[in-house]
């Protein structure tokens, strides 16, 4: 029989004692949220446009926000019939007839545009979108978060201590927040795993046993097949997977660390120890003791959004490994860490290096005209072959390797692969392929936090 820890009440108190928002700190912020409907209604007045509805969505307006973290989602409603370019034109003129009153503004673009304000010390994202019937009829993504808001917060009602357990043990575990960046679990995701659970310690005890596939359909009304490691069907989209973002990786870290608490409750699963950035003589001990070849390609960083940059920075780690294959290099394992100013893509090789001769077998003896013009293009091409025999029945040279080093291999043929279009752009204007003890020269503090991770 499996042994049965009891999370301690006192543990969950000591946590909730760091991320729960005092009264003063929700009272201010219902302040701020009132203001801001106000904002928005007097600025469509202003400016003369009809039918606009103001909702508060996110954890801000479910009371399921982790204290210090200040963040309000406005939604600003048109009627559904509203063209698409009407909704962004006059959308983003309330945005900005509000933003008038804030200390910082930036436009920015999911998949309509959107403005993103400071608004007295508080993140407010200002989102026009489509009042539409039901969220299996939604015109844009962001049209369902109404909805979504509507299923959460009366059913979330009394738990919300559970929803922000789980939202500090996942961010303790390094899953926590659905960005392209992350790929872990989004704040609606973990609201849904305290309503089907119900409780925190549920949610933990149940996940130690899922597998990739697990589903969960609350409304049982799924109307699809998903293949994603997690499948939580939206309560209010049949159609729609809630987990659909979260990468294998991150569904398997949170199966393990929920085995891991399990085994022993601390507040370490919450406030992970900061590990500190990694010294010179530190990289050069690791170095010596790993005795495999790193490799790191570095580049300046794309002057874009993460959601942008890192699916973007993935593809290029992918396809570096797969440049460094298929010239044999044996690449263990790849990473990327991108900062303010530089980024770096990093690959760990069994070796950096080759031998100069390669083996090139060609086609069997007695497939007979292949294997004359075989032989014949390797015997006359003096220079590059070292010799030549039969095995196994096939002509084998013994030809000059083209690129013996990983790094020539790299500075070489790196533009030939597929990368992504800002990732490209800033790659052709310059990079550096730094190899080992070289590493050394990136002294950014957060990247040998990185490499303590890494190595
Ligand atoms: N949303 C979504 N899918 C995402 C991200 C967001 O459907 N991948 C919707 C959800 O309805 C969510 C709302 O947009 O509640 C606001 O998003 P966000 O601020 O990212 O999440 P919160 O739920 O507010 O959680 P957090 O406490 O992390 O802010
Ligand atoms: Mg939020």
């Amino acid at each position: 029989m499996e042994t049965y820890t009891v999370i301690p009440e006192e543990l969950k108190l000591a946590v909730l004692e760091r991320i729960k928002p005092t009264a003063v700190e929700r009272e201010k912020l219902l302040a701020i949220q009132k203001e801001l409907v106000s904002q928005v209604e007097a600025a469509a007045e202003r400016l003369g446009i009809p039918d606009v509805l103001v909702k508060m969505v996110g954890s801000a307006a479910r009371g399921t926000w982790l204290s210090g973290t200040h963040d309000i989602d406005v939604f600003i409603s048109f009627p559904e019939e509203t063209a698409r370019t009407e909704l962004e034109t006059l959308g983003m003129a309330i945005a900005r007839e509000v933003a008038k009153h804030a200390e910082h503004a930036e436009d920015r673009h999911a998949e309509h545009p959107y403005l993103n304000i400071i608004y007295k010390g508080f993140d407010v994202d200002l989102v026009p979108c489509f009042r539409v019937a039901s969220a299996s009829r939604i015109k844009s993504a962001v049209d369902r978060t109404p909805f979504h808001n509507d299923f959460v917060k009366p059913r979330v009602k009394g738990r919300e201590d559970e929803v922000l357990l789980l939202k500090q043990f996942m961010r303790g575990g390094g899953v926590y927040g659905s960005e392209l960046k992350t790929q872990g679990f989004s704040g609606y995701l973990t609201e849904l795993l305290i309503i089907h659970y119900g409780f925190f310690e549920n949610t933990v005890r149940a996940a130690c046993s899922w597998k990739p596939g697990q589903k969960i359909d609350i409304m049982r009304h799924a109307e699809i097949e998903h293949i994603e490691p997690l499948v939580m069907v939206d309560p209010t989209d049949p159609r729609r997977n809630v987990a659909a973002a979260l990468s294998l990786d991150k569904f398997c870290m949170f199966i393990d660390h929920c085995r891991e608490f399990l085994k022993s409750p601390e507040l370490s699963f919450f406030f992970p120890a900061t590990s500190l950035p990694l010294k010179d003589r530190e990289i050069l001990a690791s170095l010596e003791a790993r005795k495999s070849t790193q490799l790191a390609i570095v580049f300046k960083t794309p002057d874009v959004v993460e959601d942008v940059l890192y699916p973007q920075l993935y593809k290029m780690e992918q396809a570096a490994a797969a440049l460094l294959k298929e010239y044999d290099f044996t690449v263990i394992k790849t990473g990327i860490w991108s900062g303010k100013s530089e980024t770096a893509v990093l690959l760990e090789l069994i070796s950096g290096t080759l031998p100069n001769v390669k083996k090139h077998v060609g086609p069997p003896v007695w497939v007979k005209t292949h294997a004359e013009k075989f032989k014949e293009k390797y015997q006359e091409a003096a220079d590059g072959v070292f010799g030549g025999y039969i095995e196994n029945g096939k002509y084998v040279f013994e030809i000059r390797r083209k690129y013996p080093t990983a790094k020539g291999l790299l500075e070489d043929r790196l533009m030939t692969c597929s990368l992504g279009k800002s990732v490209c752009q800033s790659v052709s204007e310059g990079f550096e392929i730094i190899e080992d003890a070289g590493i050394c020269r990136l002294k950014d503090t957060d990247f040998r936090v990185f490499l303590r991770g890494w190595m």
